[in-house]
């Protein structure tokens, strides 16, 4: 699947819909590699283009309002359709726009990141962040029309980037497919991705988004390694070195894989391979006990705390999760607390 195939099934559903009016939102860098695709898109349609600094940081109310004003401006009415042309960030503040302008108008995204394409750009939540709580403030609403993903966009990521949507692609082998973390284990680099393990993630997010659309109770398994994943994301942002969102996650997923290790769910060895895995792909951060209160206090935010009582998804197996398993702070603080990573070396066991 590529440009080809979205620009065919765009037009045929602006033709269907009677759409004549579009606006692409993008940022910096993604524009800077595709004016030429944004011109084919644009050849059934009048186009617009909102280009946005590129970063974490456009992703806020600030921005969404000045692209609600933009719209306003224009006199765009409901009928305006909105193409999210880029990585997570631009998924989720224009799905967030498009839901709401004038209560909501159709749109649909394109993904241009790794993690976008298995993760941001499906599921239908969109959002800001409010300072340094991630996506504060945020609709449910599903993209108008899915359209396939793009592998071809992926050739001009940065390494980082694409090392942080293989962050989230570890994430859904490690809660459904023991055979595609084996696979995994045998890369030496990040490069080895396949269009197959894309498509893999897409019809898993998608298999259980359609259970629990709004995110109630089986779609929480989607979010293993988030609690410490998002909680690491807002501390570093707050001390002013801020990591790429599948990083977190991925750091997210040792501990967590740690404490269900330590909390006798996951067998020894199976903790054992994974270590051995994300500390070859990932640089692990050793969680001391003065930064542990630090990220306790984000957590006690998450979306998932019941009663008070954080609640997190563990590990039984790799390829299988248990859900909701509430933990005090304090036996939190007694797990983890001064644990220090392994540094990385050969995998052998898995
Ligand atoms: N809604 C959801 O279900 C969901 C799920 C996971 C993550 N997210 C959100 O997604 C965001 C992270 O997404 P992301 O990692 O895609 O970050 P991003 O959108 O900030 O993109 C990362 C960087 O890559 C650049 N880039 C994007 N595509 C490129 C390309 N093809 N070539 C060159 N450069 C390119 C961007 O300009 C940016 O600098 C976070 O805000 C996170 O909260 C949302």
């Amino acid at each position: 699947m590529g440009k080809t195939d979205i620009i065919r099934q765009l037009t045929e559903y602006f033709q269907h819909e009677n759409i004549h009016s579009m606006v692409i939102l993008t940022d910096g860098n993604v524009e800077k590699h595709y004016a030429d695709y944004f011109a084919e898109l644009s050849k059934s349609v009048t186009a617009d283009k909102i280009v946005l600094p590129s970063g974490e940081a456009s992703k806020s109310i600030e921005t969404a309002i000045s692209i609600w004003r933009h719209f306003a401006e224009k006199k765009y009415d409901r009928d305006l359709f909105l193409l999210n042309f880029g990585g997570g960030m631009v998924c989720d503040l224009g799905g967030f726009v498009a839901s709401t302008y004038k209560r909501g108008i159709r749109f649909a995204n394109c993904p241009t990141t790794l993690l976008a394409m298995i993760d941001a750009a499906i599921g239908g939540k969109n959002g800001v962040n409010l300072q340094f709580l991630k996506n504060g403030v945020g609709t449910f609403r599903f993209p108008d029309i899915l359209l396939p993903a793009d592998v071809t966009l992926l050739k001009t990521l940065p390494e980082e980037e694409l090392r942080s949507g293989f962050g989230e692609l570890v994430k859904y082998a490690l809660i459904g497919s023991f055979e595609l973390f084996q696979e995994l284990c045998n890369f030496d680099n990040i490069f080895s991705i396949k269009a197959e393990y894309i498509d893999f993630c897409i019809k898993f997010k998608q298999d259980i988004v359609e259970k629990d659309p709004y995110d109630r109770h089986i779609r929480h398994v989607l979010n293993f390694g988030h609690t410490f994943g998002h909680a690491i994301e807002s501390y570093c942002s707050e001390s002013g070195k801020p990591v790429a969102h599948g990083i977190a996650v991925a750091q997210g997923l040792y501990y967590e894989s740690l404490l269900s290790t330590r909390l006798g769910h996951l067998p020894q060895e199976e903790w054992q391979q994974i270590a051995d895995f994300l500390t070859k792909h990932f640089d692990i951060m050793p969680i001391t006990s003065d930064i542990l209160p630090k990220l306790v206090n984000y957590m006690q935010n998450d979306k998932k705390n019941h009663n008070n009582l954080l609640n997190f998804i563990l590990l039984e197996h790799i390829g299988h999760a248990i859900q909701d398993i509430p933990i005090p702070n304090i036996d939190l603080c007694s797990f983890i607390a001064n644990h220090k990573p392994q540094i990385a070396k050969p995998l052998q066991s898995c």
